[in-house]
C-alpha cells in the first residue's frame, strides 16, 4: 500500500484546500438552503450534522476518495474478519465480536457476568460476614478504568438506589485513601480490572485494598469481597483471588476497546445486566452500519474523514469533544485515551516514519462549562480547531427551562462558530465606538463543527456514540497508515519509574545514569522529605 501522501486523492485534496481555504461557511449556507439535507447523516435516534464544515460535495467527494484509496474497506473487512491487523503484536481486533452474538466464548462470560450483577444488586452476594454490598469498588486504569468510568457516569439515571459504584486508578494513594473513606469492609466489593494483571498502579493499589479489608476482617475474606477482571488467570490466583471469581476476556480485546468485556462488569453491576445488554446492542447496531454503509453515506468514516480533512490539510492540530450532556462529562476524558492511544504514532505499518500528520489533540469539557473557559480560543485565537458538539433532545431530569437553555447554547455555540460577526455588524451595533474598539469584537467565523444529537441518553443511544468514535479512529488510522492497536509510547516511562523507585526509597544507590535535571530532582525529593 503506497503512503497516503503519494495517492492520487491526497494530491487532490491538498489542491482542493488551498481553493476552500478563502470560503466562508456564511456564504455556502446562503447559497444552498439544503445544505443541512445534504450533509447531515441519520442512523436509529442519532443524527450526525456535519453542514458547518469548510467542505463542498466535492471535498467529501474527494475524502471519500481518499477513504477508498487507503484501503478502509479492506481493513474493516479484516478487523471484522479477526485478521492480525494489529501487526506489532500479532493479535486480532475483534471488540465487535464483544457486542455481536456469535461467539460461545462471549456469551459464556457474559452469562457469568449477568448471574454476578444480579446476585450483587439483589443481595444474593454476601460479604464475608452476611452482610449485602453497598459499594463495588472498581480498581483499574486506562482502558480498565475509563471505559468503566465514563459509562457508569453517564448511565447515573439507571443506576440502583443504594448500591454505590466507584473507581479508583491513580497510584496516589490519596485516590485510594479518600474512596475507603467512603466504605466499610464489611459491605465493600473489590473488582480488580487489568488486562495483564500485571500494572504498577493496579497491582499496587489492589495490594493496599486487600491490606484493608484483610485489616478489617481477616485473610478469609477476600475470596468474598474480591473478584478479577482479567486475561492472565496465573497473575490473578497469585494474588489470592479464586479463579472461579476471575471474568474473562481475551488478547483480541484492546484494553481502550474493553468496556464491552468482562472490563465492563462494575457497569453491569451498576445499571443491571439487561441494561449493559442494551448499550452492547447499540454498539451492534453501528457496527452493522459501519460495515455495510457505503463509506459517503458512513456516520464513522465521514467523522473520520472530516477529521483527516482538518488535520492533513488545514493545519488543524486539536479537535474539541463538546458534550452538552452533563453526564457524558467523562467523555472527553475517555476519548482522549481512544483516539490519542491509538492515533499517537509516528511510524507508518512498515516501520517507516510518517512525514504527514497523524491522530489530534483530543481535549474538551461538558458545555455550558467549557464556553465560560477555553471557548474564547475557539472563536477568536489563531489557531483551528473542528469541535464535535453532542446533545440530547430530551433530559433524565425536567427542571423549569434547564434543557431549553442548555440546549439554545448547544444550538448557539456551533452557529457562532460557522457565521462569525463582521466589522459591519460589529458597527451597526454600536456606531459610535472607534474602529480599534470595534476590531476586538469582531469574529472571523468558518470555524468547522459537527453536531451530534441524540433522543435520550440511554444505554443503547450510548453504545452507539461509544462505537460511532471506535469506528471514527479505526478508519482515521487506516488512512494515516499506521497501527492504532498498540502504544509502545507508554513503556519507556514505565521502565524507567522502575528504576527510580528503589532510588527514591533508598534500597538502591543514586544512579549515575540520569541527566543532572532528574538526578537533582531524586536529591530534591529525598530533601525535603527530611
Ligand atoms: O499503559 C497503557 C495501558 O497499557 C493501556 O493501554 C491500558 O488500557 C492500561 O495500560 C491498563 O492496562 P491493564 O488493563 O493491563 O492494567
Amino acid at each position: 500500500m503506497p503512503h497516503p501522501i503519494n495517492l492520487p486523492a491526497w494530491r487532490q485534496l491538498t489542491a482542493h484546500a488551498g481553493e476552500m481555504g478563502e470560503r466562508h461557511m456564511r456564504d455556502m449556507f446562503a447559497a444552498d438552503p439544503h445544505r443541512f439535507e445534504r450533509f447531515s447523516l441519520r442512523l436509529g435516534d442519532v443524527l450526525l450534522d456535519y453542514s458547518k464544515n469548510r467542505i463542498t460535495a466535492h471535498t467529501m467527494e474527494l475524502l471519500t476518495q481518499l477513504a477508498g484509496e487507503t484501503g478502509v474497506e479492506t481493513a474493516r473487512a479484516a478487523m471484522f474478519a479477526g485478521e492480525a491487523i494489529n501487526t506489532t503484536e500479532n493479535r486480532a481486533v475483534l471488540h465487535t465480536a464483544l457486542r455481536a452474538h456469535d461467539r460461545p466464548e462471549v456469551a459464556a462470560v457474559l452469562d457469568k457476568m449477568k448471574h454476578f450483577a444480579q446476585a450483587v444488586r439483589s443481595g444474593a452476594w454476601k460479604g464475608a460476614t452476611g452482610k449485602v454490598i453497598t459499594d463495588v469498588v472498581n480498581i483499574g486504569i486506562g482502558g480498565s478504568d475509563l471505559g468503566p468510568v465514563m459509562v457508569s457516569e453517564a448511565l447515573r439515571p439507571y443506576h440502583k438506589d443504594g448500591l454505590r459504584v466507584r473507581f479508583v486508578s491513580n497510584v496516589d494513594g490519596t485516590h485510594l485513601a479518600e474512596t475507603l473513606k467512603l466504605c466499610v469492609p464489611e459491605t465493600t466489593l473489590f473488582i480488580i480490572a487489568s488486562k495483564t494483571f500485571t500494572t504498577q498502579e493496579t497491582m499496587a493499589n489492589a495490594y493496599s485494598a486487600k491490606d484493608w479489608l484483610v485489616g478489617g476482617l481477616g485473610q478469609d475474606a477476600v475470596a468474598s469481597h474480591f473478584v478479577a477482571l482479567s486475561t492472565n488467570a496465573a497473575a490473578v490466583a497469585e494474588f489470592g483471588i479464586d479463579t472461579e471469581h476471575m471474568f474473562e476476556f481475551w488478547d483480541w480485546v484492546g484494553g481502550r476497546y474493553s468496556l464491552w468485556s468482562a472490563i465492563g462488569l462494575s457497569i453491569a453491576v451498576a445499571i443491571g445486566f439487561n441494561d449493559f445488554r442494551r448499550l452492547l446492542d447499540g454498539a451492534a447496531l453501528m457496527d452493522d452500519h459501519f460495515r455495510t454503509a457505503p463509506l459517503a453515506v458512513n456516520m464513522p468514516v465521514v467523522l473520520a474523514l472530516l477529521g483527516v480533512w482538518y488535520n492533513n490539510f488545514m493545519g488543524a492540530a486539536a479537535h474539541a469533544v463538546l458534550p452538552y450532556d452533563q453526564y457524558l462529562h467523562r467523555l472527553p476524558a475517555y476519548l482522549q485515551q481512544l483516539d490519542m492511544e491509538s492515533n499517537g504514532k509516528s511510524t507508518a505499518r512498515d516501520g517507516s516514519p510518517v512525514s504527514w500528520q497523524t491522530g489530534p489533540i483530543i481535549f474538551g469539557e461538558p458545555g455550558t462549562n467549557g464556553q465560560h473557559a477555553f471557548y474564547q480560543l475557539i472563536h477568536q485565537g489563531t489557531k483551528l480547531i473542528p469541535c464535535d458538539f453532542l446533545a440530547a433532545a430530551t433530559t433524565h431530569n425536567p427542571m423549569g427551562d434547564h434543557h431549553a437553555l442548555l440546549l439554545s447554547n448547544f444550538l448557539a455555540q456551533p452557529e457562532a462558530l460557522m457565521r462569525g460577526k463582521t466589522l459591519d455588524e460589529v458597527k451597526g451595533e454600536n456606531p459610535s465606538q472607534s474602529e480599534a474598539q470595534a476590531a476586538h469584537r469582531v469574529f472571523a467565523g468558518n470555524h468547522p463543527t459537527n453536531t451530534v444529537l441524540y433522543k435520550t441518553l440511554d444505554p443503547h443511544t450510548l453504545g452507539m456514540l461509544i462505537a460511532l468514535y471506535e469506528h471514527k479512529v479505526f478508519v482515521q488510522g487506516i488512512i494515516w497508515d499506521i497501527n492504532s492497536f498498540d502504544q509502545w509510547g507508554v513503556e519507556l516511562g514505565k521502565q524507567l519509574a522502575k528504576k527510580i523507585l528503589p532510588q527514591l526509597n533508598g534500597t538502591a544507590p543514586p544512579a549515575d545514569h540520569h541527566d543532572c535535571s532528574t538526578a537533582g530532582l531524586i536529591a530534591a525529593i529525598k530533601g525535603l522529605r527530611q
